[in-house]
């Protein structure tokens, strides 16, 4: 059984951390060295808790451009621009010229012309922010893009974890849900497996996708045996606005057989932490009292470091232009 430590991870990274990329457009791809980096900046940011925020990003300008709905990821990201001394334009699809018929093209080269620093995008086609970043000169980071990744959702997740239980190497991760359909699911597998956690993912056979175990991950139908021993279960949102129709059966089902209540919790080591990146349903995915449950549930740590990483990430970016430039 994994010893379960608590707030005792002191790794904090004081300096601005260099990237291979001046984009973050995806987990899969990026070095261990690179991951524990941007941990351990995100890390000193999380201890300053808000107290002496590094404002050394004054007169960068931040484009926030979400084309679908969301709560933790816009503003965590405006908070972090701000906290690092950035100006931040939010920009809504609802309100902007997407809307009269501009193409996601043109709308990339109206925003190219006003020359901002970073720009993050959120979009329902996978592939979008890497579309930008072949036509933009800033920096792109994705902040969600179909079912493809969530790249800062994982990083943000590991973060959580490692203050928490003090490492990632060797956890018994268990990820259960809307696999299928979960950008964050594949952000989650590919950095936890690239830091040598063992990752399972726990579904039904249809939000399981084929092939998964590629990845280095096992596959479970059975929550009751993807949980046993687990040090940490996480929880996905059934993505509804992505399935067909015919992919789970009633919501009360669904909690019956995958959704997280006690009894199921107690195969899981006797320490294990809970998490879900929200939004979630209560009583489907997760029963609202362990959601709620303050020892045990990192949910709202998860949002809190939210903004830590997408403050490293956002610095990391700069950092790394700049250093090009003046290669
Ligand atoms: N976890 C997450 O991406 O939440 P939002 O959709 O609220 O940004």
């Amino acid at each position: 059984m994994t010893k379960i430590l608590k707030n005792n991870y002191n790794n904090s990274n004081s300096s601005p951390v260099q990237l291979s990329s001046p984009h973050l457009l995806a987990i899969e791809g990026m070095a261990k060295l690179e991951i524990k980096r941007l941990l351990d900046r995100a890390d000193y940011f999380a201890n300053l808790d808000r107290h002496d925020d590094t404002k050394n990003l004054s007169g960068y300008v931040i484009l926030n451009v979400f084309f679908e709905n969301s709560t933790r990821t816009r503003v965590s990201f405006e908070l972090a621009s701000r906290r690092l001394g950035a100006e931040v334009i939010n920009i809504s699809v609802t309100n902007s010229s997407i809307k009269k018929g501009e193409s996601l093209l043109d709308t990339a080269s109206t925003l190219n012309a006003m020359k901002p620093d970073v720009l993050i995008v959120r979009h329902p086609h996978s592939g979008a922010p890497s579309l930008f970043a072949d036509y933009l000169d800033c920096s792109i980071i994705n902040a969600g893009d179909g079912r493809h990744e969530h790249p800062t959702q994982a990083l943000l997740d590991a973060l959580t974890i490692r203050r928490r239980i003090g490492y990632l190497e060797g956890l018994k991760i268990s990820i259960c849900g809307d696999i299928a359909n979960s950008r964050v699911a594949r952000s989650n597998i590919h950095l936890l497996t690239i830091m040598g956690a063992e990752v399972r993912c726990i579904a039904p056979p249809t939000l399981m996708p084929n092939n998964l175990e590629k990845l280095g991950v096992k596959c479970y139908f059975d929550m009751r045996e993807g949980i046993k021993d687990a040090d940490v279960v996480m929880l996905l949102r059934l993505q509804n606005e992505r399935m067909s129709g015919t992919e789970t059966p009633s919501q009360r089902e669904y909690f019956k057989y995958f959704g997280l209540d006690e009894e199921k919790l107690s195969l899981a080591n006797k320490n294990a932490v809970i998490m879900h990146p929200g939004p979630m349903n209560r009583g489907v995915e997760i029963a609202s009292a362990l959601a709620d449950d303050s020892e045990r549930s990192l949910i709202k740590t998860q949002v809190e470091m939210g903004v830590a990483i997408r403050m490293a990430t956002i610095e990391a970016l700069n950092f790394t232009k700049q250093n090009n430039i003046e290669k």
